[in-house]
């Protein structure tokens, strides 16, 4: 398989790894197999490059798959996490720092009056989902296909198409069971989710698709949602795991001005750290224990370590200008990749973007699929053979932090360049 310049030791890691763990990896799209090379295995990161364990050295449009929104290692978020290491790592009890956590969310999202910490942006989504249900007596969960939710059960569903089919297990070990209340719509499909959402307890969806590649909201799609939500009494989950803090500080609720019921949080949130949160409406949150009766915990919730990290950059992320820059760096990146002549549909919200190797845009996961999968395949390996780290699949978001400048994006213009002349 192509390597980076020199890769000895992380073949000898990987060969190592999977004496130990399952395809040596702890997350299925680490292996590299998308892209048809094997993992690189990393030993630091900072700003906005990491560090390989053969000396390599990456401008990383990765960024932890979303959290490293300020680049890795922030000042900030380190100074911060010194401090909060020295008074112990967990306490398994309340603290004031949850609180100003709290608070600051919803400072950035009106939409949640109350707010319920995970360690995970999947438990996060696990806890959003059984509250629909329990808030509305409901059982169907309306999802759009090529969403991604996080590893749960009644979520892994993507086959089968039109708004009233029931959800296929795409996972060994779902039950049937598990996804026969999951009701499969595709992105952007008003219609076919107007239709779904009849009798539903809720749809739920990334408002700015991620997971099949960066995929926009069509114009009056989310408007239409929280229409036809309200006409069922259905309630609105956005799925804010990746857009929360990233495509505005409001999320994609205030990028497009809709209201969410509940949202779902994490990456960015984390600083790094396993993060997830959920939160909405008060009358609904309160449905959940102790205040109502569905349940929902986690021994680490609200981790002292993981809330002062997600802190430090949700302040930092206030600061005036913020997302003028992130913006900005995100167009430059687009730009670059536009000029650099690769056979590629680009789409791009603020700092999240997909290069599609196909002509015409993306709006669902059937034209996502429809895609050069092989051809995205050859442009990461040959950017990764010349510094650059880009997402190891087709179907994933490359994402700008505030500190990209002027060097990352001339390396990241040869790089292509040099990718591109290997691919020819
Ligand atoms: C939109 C979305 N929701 C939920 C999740 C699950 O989050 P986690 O991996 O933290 O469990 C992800 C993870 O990539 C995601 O992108």
């Amino acid at each position: 398989m192509p390597a980076s310049p020199t890769d000895t030791r992380s073949r000898e890691l990987f060969a190592r790894a999977k004496q130990s763990l399952v395809g040596g990896v702890n997350s299925p799209v680490r292996a590299m197999r998308g892209i048809g090379r094997d993992p690189i295995f990393i030993d630091r990161a900072e700003g906005t490059r990491v560090f390989d364990v053969d000396g390599n050295v990456y401008v990383d449009y990765l960024a932890s798959w979303g959290p490293a929104i300020l680049g890795h290692a922030p000042p900030v978020v380190i100074d911060d996490l010194r401090d909060a290491l020295a008074r112990g790592t967990s306490y398994g009890a309340p603290t004031e720092r949850e609180i100003v956590f709290a608070e600051a969310v919803r400072d950035a999202m009106p939409s949640i009056e109350r707010l319920r910490m995970t360690s995970s942006g999947s438990e996060a989504v696990m806890g959003a989902v059984r509250l629909a249900r329990a808030a509305t007596g409901r059982e169907v969960i309306v999802k759009t296909e090529g969403g991604y939710h996080g590893a749960i059960d009644g979520l892994l569903a993507q086959a089968g198409s039109g708004a009233t089919t029931l959800g296929v297990p795409t996972s060994p070990g779902v039950t049937a069971g598990a996804t026969a209340a999951t009701r499969l719509v595709p992105y952007n499909d008003l219609a076919a989710a107007e239709v779904a959402l009849e009798g539903a307890a809720a749809i739920i969806l990334e408002p700015v698709a991620g997971n099949m590649g960066v995929v926009p909201p069509a114009p009056g799609y989310l408007e239409g949602l929280r229409a036809a939500c309200d006409r069922t009494g259905a309630l609105l989950i956005l799925d804010e795991v990746i857009t929360g803090f990233r495509v505005a500080r409001g999320g994609a609720q205030e990028r497009y001005g809709v209201k969410a019921d509940l949202t779902c949080m994490g990456k960015i949130i984390g600083g790094g750290l396993p993060v997830g949160a959920f939160g909405g409406r008060a009358d609904v949150m309160r449905e959940l224990a102790p205040e109502g009766p569905c349940y929902q915990a986690g021994t680490l919730s609200g981790n002292p370590l993981a809330t002062t990290a997600g802190l430090a950059v949700i302040c930092r992320l206030a600061a005036e200008g913020t997302y003028e820059q992130l913006e900005e760096n995100g167009a430059r990146l687009e730009a670059i990749i536009r000029d650099s002549g690769a056979p590629v549909t680009v789409q791009r919200v603020g700092s999240m973007l997909t290069p599609f190797f196909t002509d015409s845009p993306v709006t669902n996961y059937a034209d996502a699929t429809a895609c050069d999968t092989d051809a995205y395949a050859r442009l990461a390996r040959g950017l990764l053979a010349n510094g650059v780290y880009p997402p190891p699949s087709q179907f994933e978001a490359w994402f700008t932090s505030t500190i990209h400048g002027d060097d990352e994006f001339r390396a990241t213009e040869q790089a292509f360049a040099r990718a591109l002349e290997g691919m020819a």
